[in-house]
């Protein structure tokens, strides 16, 4: 058994910078961070655009940012959560410089703001097209100057102790002990007791076949949550990316930067129609979820698989400068930017909702706190606003840092039963996973994708419970792995979605269900 002051269950842009900051603060306490693959690989590694914050405040106002996130949202964000994260911004923002994160600056040696989908000003901070990789560069860094920084990695959570797992309930209401966490090295199930546990374990991206995220992305955080009780909300908010390198692959699937329709790139059917001009006045620069669903629309219509990004106006030098990393993919595609368009299809991105958290990041469990795309601030409303994810991490870990920091109380351990594999057998058939992982991110596809019904959703409901209780009956005879466990999570995820999509009887933002009006 391990025991810390604080576990932290992640390490992308959420994890790092709530540990920095409290282990800045508590040199003397120690944080654990487990993380279930190589330290960096999260969701904030791939971050391309780049981090809205507001920096130049001659033609950039607090007000105009809040505006375009509450428009984006449209009209389901928490008014005092986008305000007061907004505001933070520019403060978290310098704080990640100080720890070493480098941003692109102009000729006049200010900062180069890009712009993106419903934006109304360039205010997106970023480096080059690899934004995350370079904050997930610098956190890491910073990371491990500090003594009192454990990093873990190959650790997979399993689920968090709460006092379901107790044998002497401490108390009627439910409280957070830590995890329980597979080493994957030698497959042995260890305890990490805590006095406080942050869960910042992203997203939820391949429950969809097709995603823009890597494969750590299974909502593990959120399934682990849900298990506990914890308050879990706006899960049917599921962001589609428009712009998805198309690739007949199913799997993680390369983006294309919003930030290159920032740049002028026109998006264009297989006619050569600039087909966004009939759908908003915005045209390629409208919110995600408006342009995911007008390319839906365009492809229902023709039956084609794709549409295409035009960028052969654009200046290559330029385009190269500001997207190096997306021009060399085109290339070793064989596509030339300057002559040929780029085929493009909307993918799963982001997940609006999750883990419900007050503005200190405090679930509905004691001492259980969440950050990062795992949780559900109200920042986002029904449709998160580009690149306000990485801001929203940076100003949330600050925030359970900050309620932490005023709560410098002793921390008694308990007494916390071994993991129960008793019975289970080391499962020797890694097919059957692979089978119903596929069957699941099928009906996630032609079931619950951008455009949904009531009878699809329901279908997909008895579907899926074929698939929950052969998963169950594995779960309950097998020595765990990852695979499985993240099988299961997935599951618990997609029944999450489907049920709050089945709620919701109004279409908002990213939420578009044909028997609504
Ligand atoms: P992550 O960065 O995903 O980190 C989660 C961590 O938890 C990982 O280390 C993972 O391995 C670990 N983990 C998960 N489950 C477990 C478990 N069971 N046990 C142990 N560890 C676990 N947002 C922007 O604001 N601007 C952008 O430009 C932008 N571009 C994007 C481009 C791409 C391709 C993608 C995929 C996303 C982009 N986003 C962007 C969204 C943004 O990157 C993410 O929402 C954000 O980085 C999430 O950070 P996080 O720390 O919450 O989670
Ligand atoms: C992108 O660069 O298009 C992604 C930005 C985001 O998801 O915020």
């Amino acid at each position: 058994m391990i025991t810390t002051h604080y576990l932290v269950i992640g390490s992308g842009v959420a994890g790092l910078t709530f540990a920095v900051k409290i282990a800045e603060k508590f040199p003397n306490k120690t944080v654990t961070i487990v993380t279930k693959s190589n330290e960096d690989e999260s969701n904030t590694k791939y971050a391309q655009g780049g981090v809205a914050v507001v920096l130049n405040t001659e033609d950039d106002s607090f007000q105009k940012h809040i505006q375009d996130t509450l428009i984006a949202g449209d009209g389901l964000c928490d008014t005092a959560v986008v305000n007061m994260v907004v505001k933070e911004g520019p403060k978290r923002f310098k704080e990640l410089i100080t720890w070493g994160a480098n941003f692109d600056v102009n000729s006049e040696g200010n900062f180069d703001l890009g712009k993106e989908g419903g934006h109304s000003e360039y205010r997106v901070v970023h480096h080059k097209d690899i934004t995350g990789y370079e904050v997930e560069r610098a956190l890491l860094q910073r990371v491990h100057q500090l003594e009192n920084i454990t990093v873990l990695p190959h650790h997979f959570a399993v689920d968090i102790i709460t006092e379901h797992h107790l044998k002497e309930k401490k108390s009627s209401h439910l409280s957070c002990y830590g995890a329980y966490v597979l080493n994957e090295r030698n497959n042995e199930i260890i305890i990490i007791q805590a006095q406080h546990t942050l869960l910042a374990s992203g997203g939820i991206g391949n429950v969809y076949g097709h995603t823009t995220n890597p494969i750590i992305a299974t909502g593990d955080g959120i399934a682990m949550a849900y298990r506990a009780k914890a308050l879990i909300k706006d899960m049917e908010f599921v962001q589609f990316h428009p712009t998805v390198l198309y690739n007949q692959e199913q799997g993680s699937s390369f983006l294309i930067s919003e930030a290159v329709r920032g740049f002028g790139a026109y998006l264009r059917n297989k006619k050569g129609e600039r087909f966004m001009l009939a759908y908003d006045e915005r045209a390629e620069l409208a919110s995600r979820d408006i342009v995911s669903q007008s390319i839906d629309k365009e492809l229902k219509k023709s039956g084609d698989s794709h549409v295409f990004l035009d960028c052969t106006h654009l200046e290559v030098a330029s385009f190269k400068k500001h997207f190096p990393n997306i021009y060399q993919k085109c290339i070793d595609l064989h596509i030339d930017i300057s002559k040929d368009w780029i085929p493009v299809v909307p993918a799963s991105h982001y997940l609006c909702g999750g883990i419900v958290v007050d503005t200190n990041g405090k679930t509905s469990i004691k001492n259980l706190f969440a950050c990062g795309e795992v949780s559900r601030t109200g920042l986002h409303g029904a449709n998160r606003l580009a690149s306000n994810s990485l801001l929203e991490a940076l100003v949330y870990a600050h925030n359970v840092h900050r309620f932490l920091a005023k709560k410098d109380t002793n921390f008694s351990p308990v007494l916390i039963p071994d993991w129960n594999d008793k019975g289970t057998l080391i499962n020797e058939e890694h097919i059957l996973i692979q089978h119903n992982l596929k069957e699941l991110q099928a009906l996630m596809r032609d079931y619950v994708g951008i455009v949904r019904s009531n009878q699809r959703l329901k279908k997909a409901l008895k579907k899926l419970d074929v698939i929950y209780t052969e998963v169950e009956e594995l779960y309950k005879t097998s020595k765990l792995n990852t695979a499985l466990c993240e099988l299961r999570n997935m599951i618990n995820v997609a029944y999450l979605i489907i049920n709050q999509s089945l709620e919701r009887k109004e279409n908002k933002g990213g939420y578009f269900n044909v028997d609504n009006n």
